[in-house]
């Protein structure tokens, strides 16, 4: 199983005029979206991952969101997902041609965007963004440390991104040298703030916030409530706050001296909603315990060797056979051991599998993997009996495997990263424990157990 997760993100200086290329500074947040290519209860807004599996994706290739943040304040679920499935997609792809694939998903879907919703879940962190990606520059400014922070507000009243990007660019066409006057001026202070903010002069960069925030009333984007919170953080020592986001609605932020932090959530909360999130998160990343660039050996049907590929390859093309070691272990009262695969794995997450199981490395014979994973998995060092060689194919890929059989009755150590659970069963007692759904074998212990004639 994979998991892929990104981040949401928060504005903190230049929205709007970042629509107009001018750049803008976008935080990731800690609220994560999970992505994964196994079914689970929920699975969310299809289209963004529909579109990413159509661009990148192969014919009958699954994925579902597993959770989501809140959509209510904006922290931009549709952008992490989109990333997070292209992730999944194609772990080894950039990030700029993540961002950019993802990017084109978002404003197809969406028709409006500056993208920096896209750059904040791939990139992660805090940047200065501009339009396209055109500037992707990471700043210092982890507001988490450095004796600032942020603190966020949610209005109560959700915000439609869309409709006031078009208001806004309605008002332009109106009086668009009013408005490019704003956006410009937004842009100069949009610099400045990136000057003060990676000197740590944040007293600075919460002046700017101000004047910023002045920007956007005039362009008729802010709201009573988000006003009345602004002005509560500021009152209570706030260095600077502003709207964040699209406005009419969602949240504001405040930058604060840490000994004013209490103080000015205590503010925002008497009037708003505070909000439980801290920013320069990590961008898009994979959550597997395996090591997807490890190199496997690939063999042609009589298990010559053709060369060497990754995991991650020969776990995504069938036509990769590699060679893999299974081994049963059998104790005197001849109960076989079967251990459960850990969540982490990226196939066969969370399965039973026959006692251990792996893959053969470069310059590795059948036996020396066979008794390493044995060693690594359960602690146990034991003499091996050959017992077969077949290839093994499932939906994922194609195994030259060998099934080696051992008995032992000694000490068993589990790795955790690994297994989640082991038990001893007789072996005539398994065909009932699968049909009750107790047990839930992978696909090669399934054929490893016919192998041993025991299903
Ligand atoms: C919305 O959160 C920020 C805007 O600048 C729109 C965008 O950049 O896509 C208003």
């Amino acid at each position: 199983m994979m998991t892929v997760s990104a981040p949401g993100k928060l504005m903190l200086m230049g929205e709007h005029a970042v629509v107009y290329g001018y750049p803008c500074i976008v935080s990731a947040i800690s609220e994560r979206l999970y992505v994964t290519d196994t079914p689970n209860g929920y699975s969310g807004d299809m289209r963004f991952i529909d579109a990413a599996i159509k661009l990148w994706g192969k014919p009958k290739m699954l994925l579902f969101a597993t959770s989501a943040f809140s959509r209510k304040y904006g922290f931009g679920s549709s952008s992490a997902v989109t990333v997070a499935a292209l992730k999944a997609l194609r772990p080894d792809a950039t990030n700029r041609e993540i961002f950019e694939s993802a990017y084109k998903i978002v404003l197809d879907i969406q028709g409006v965007g500056s993208g920096f919703d896209v750059a904040a879940a791939t990139y992660g962190k805090t940047l200065l963004y501009v339009k396209g990606g055109v500037t992707l520059e990471e700043l210092p400014w982890n507001l988490n440390t450095n004796g600032v922070s942020l603190v966020i507000g949610y209005s109560g009243v959700k915000a439609d991104t869309a409709s006031i990007v078009k208001d806004v660019a309605r008002k332009r066409n109106e009086q668009k040298e009013r408005v490019d006057r704003i956006f410009e001026a937004t842009g100069k202070l949009v610099m400045q703030a990136k000057v003060a903010g990676d000197k740590g002069d944040w007293e600075t960069v919460g002046k700017l916030m101000n004047f910023n925030q002045e920007y956007l009333r005039d362009l008729g984007v802010s709201t009573e409530k988000l006003e009345e919170m602004i002005a509560a953080a500021k009152k209570a020592g706030a260095y600077g706050a502003k709207l964040s986001g699209a406005g009419g609605g969602d949240c504001m932020i405040a930058l604060v001296p840490k000994e004013k932090r209490e103080a000015v959530e205590q503010a925002i909360a008497s009037c708003g909603q505070l909000v439980n999130v801290t920013v320069h998160a990590e961008g898009v990343r994979v959550h597997t315990t395996d090591d997807q660039s490890e190199q496997f050996i690939v063999v042609d049907e009589q298990d010559n060797i053709l060369g060497y590929k990754s995991r991650y390859e020969c776990h995504h093309n069938k036509s990769l056979i590699h060679r893999t070691v299974g081994t049963a272990i059998f104790n005197t009262k001849n109960e076989l051991l079967l251990l459960k695969r850990s969540k982490t794995k990226d196939l066969g997450a969370g399965l039973w599998d026959v006692s251990s199981a792996g893959h053969v490395n470069k310059n590795e014979s059948y036996e020396q993997a066979a008794r390493r994973e044995l060693f690594e998995e359960l602690g146990i060092e034991n003499p091996l009996i050959f017992h077969s060689k077949t290839i093994f194919s499932d939906s994922d890929e194609t195994e030259m495997q060998v099934l080696f059989t051992t008995k032992y009755d000694g000490k068993v150590t589990t790795n955790k990263e690994e297994i989640e659970d082991i038990i001893y069963i007789q072996p005539s007692q398994l065909p009932r424990k699968i049909l009750a759904k107790e047990i839930r074998l992978s696909s090669w212990a399934e054929h490893d157990l016919k192998k041993l004639h025991i299903l």
